[in-house]
């Protein structure tokens, strides 16, 4: 679980955060829901300590473990399925099989599995940093935007297995159909403030637009 406090950031004049707090419980799926600009990937590198928050707490338990997708495209095996090995924990390392599965569900072929990760199309490199990702079975994973760089079936094939997913995920992605059919809960950054409700982006909405009418009338 993932807990934070009274979280303020700002770069220069632009506020993003403002004291705010949320908890993501165990086994909780929140997609995180914001304009652009709004700082959803801000969050992200907060919690994975990319970015430091001007003041507040962003506390995990002892040992809690989070995923994210790297940036990064370089890679250092000679197969794109000894890469994606590499993302299971090193007890695993041998379940081959795993790898290859997950490698299946994300559109790569038999013969993309053996292809050197350097040969690979830009896309198909961002699914090998995804398969990683979702090999190392974080606590808490962190996807942002993953269908970007999916075909159709990559995308129906990651909803299921988010579904089946056992730890804690946060989502950002603009496609709110893919959203509410993977989390639990869905969390808005609004007005500098996160908010987050049990249930799909159209009840935060719906909520958040009703306090907007409010906030007209008694102004
Ligand atoms: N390192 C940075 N330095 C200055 N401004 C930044 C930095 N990172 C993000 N920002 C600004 O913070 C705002 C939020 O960015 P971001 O978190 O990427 O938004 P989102 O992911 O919701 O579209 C943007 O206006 C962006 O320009
Ligand atoms: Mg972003």
């Amino acid at each position: 679980m993932l807990r934070v406090e009274n979280l303020s950031k700002s770069y220069g004049t632009v506020v993003l955060f403002d004291e705010v707090g949320f908890t993501i419980n165990p086994r909780e799926r929140v997609g995180l829901t914001g304009r652009n600009g709004h700082g959803k990937t801000t969050l992200f590198r907060l919690i994975i300590g990319e970015e430091h928050p001007d003041s507040g707490v962003i506390a995990v338990p002892k040992n809690y473990s989070i995923g994210h997708v790297r940036q990064q495209l370089s890679f250092s095996e000679a197969t794109s399925i000894g890469e994606a090995c590499l993302g299971l924990p090193e007890e695993e390392r041998a379940d081959r099989w795993r790898a290859e599965k997950i490698l299946a569900g994300l559109g790569f072929g038999a013969d993309d599995m053996g292809r050197a990760p350097a040969g690979l199309s830009g896309g198909f490199q961002v699914r090998l940093n995804l398969a990683k990702a979702l090999l190392s079975a974080p606590d808490l994973l962190l996807l942002d935007e993953p269908t970007n760089y999916l075909d159709i079936a990559s995308i129906r094939w990651l909803s299921r297995f988010l579904n089946e997913w056992m730890g804690e995920l946060m989502l950002i992605t603009h496609d709110r159909s893919f959203m509410d059919g993977v989390t639990t809960h869905t969390m808005g950054i609004h007005r500098r403030k996160i908010r987050k409700i049990q249930g799909s982006t159209g009840k935060l909405y719906e909520q958040i637009a009703k306090e907007e009418e409010i906030h007209e009338k008694t102004r």
